[in-house]
């Protein structure tokens, strides 16, 4: 299983090291992956038992962009791992350019976790896979590194997640357009973990809230870990 952590514009570089120390000292099956997403800021140089990945970057090695953050900044801390397409960046970025990224992370080799969802509105008018293909048509969806990340834009942060029905329905429907392995992500928490883990093509979870707090994203990957 694949437990992600979201920690969008939380920790700071010390509190981060305080998490990345707790999450260093537990051990776990090789079945799982462990993928955290600090702040760039936070990034850590030292060695980690989980993978560390960014959640933004700038199609660029360096370069004249101000305030961005290019391939030679990931680099530095080790970093191979991208977030993309997340609906909290999507305000700011169009389809072309999260192509751009998309191209510009397969180019070096990165693994993304590329993120899909439909805000209420579509989901109420029956469009959602309509919807999710057309997020999903500028990607190589045969890329190996690649690992799509299903997250209702209704369900992130509201405490509440997709009905486990329509996250079946969904991810049967990505499976049928691409053999990427696929996460669910919006209000996953101790007491639903478990149900979505179960649904047929769920390889994992990308969580936000939940997982916040050191202590309670490992009881989640304790508990739930193969
Ligand atoms: P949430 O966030 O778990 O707080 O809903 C998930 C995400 O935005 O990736």
């Amino acid at each position: 299983m694949i437990f992600a952590a979201n920690l969008k514009c939380n920790h700071t570089r010390s509190t981060f090291k305080l998490y990345a120390d707790q999450l260093n000292r537990l051990s776990w099956d090789k079945n799982n992956e462990i993928i955290v997403f600090p702040p760039s800021i936070a990034f850590l140089e030292q060695d980690l038992n989980f993978t560390q990945g960014a959640q933004n970057f700038y199609p660029c090695i360096n370069g004249a962009y101000t305030g961005e953050i290019g391939k030679e900044h990931l680099d530095e801390f080790g970093i191979k791992c991208v977030l993309i397409g997340h609906s909290e960046r999507r305000k700011f970025e169009n389809n072309d350019f999260i192509k751009e990224k998309f191209d510009f992370a397969k180019k070096y080799g990165f693994k993304v976790i590329f993120c899909i969802g439909e805000d209420i509105k579509t989901k109420k008018e029956n469009k959602t896979n309509e919807f999710l293909r057309k997020q999903l048509e500028n990607i190589d969806l045969k890329y190996d590194k690649l690992i799509i990340a299903y997250e209702p834009i209704y369900s992130i942060g509201s405490g509440i997640s997709a009905d486990l029905k329509d996250i079946e329905n969904v991810l049967n429907f990505l499976n049928s357009l691409s053999k990427a392995k696929l996460l669910y992500g919006g209000s996953v928490n101790e007491n639903n973990i478990a149900q979505i883990l179960n649904i047929n093509h769920c390889d994992g979870v990308l969580i936000g809230t939940a997982a916040l707090k050191i202590e309670n994203f490992i009881k989640l990957i304790k508990d739930n870990s193969c």
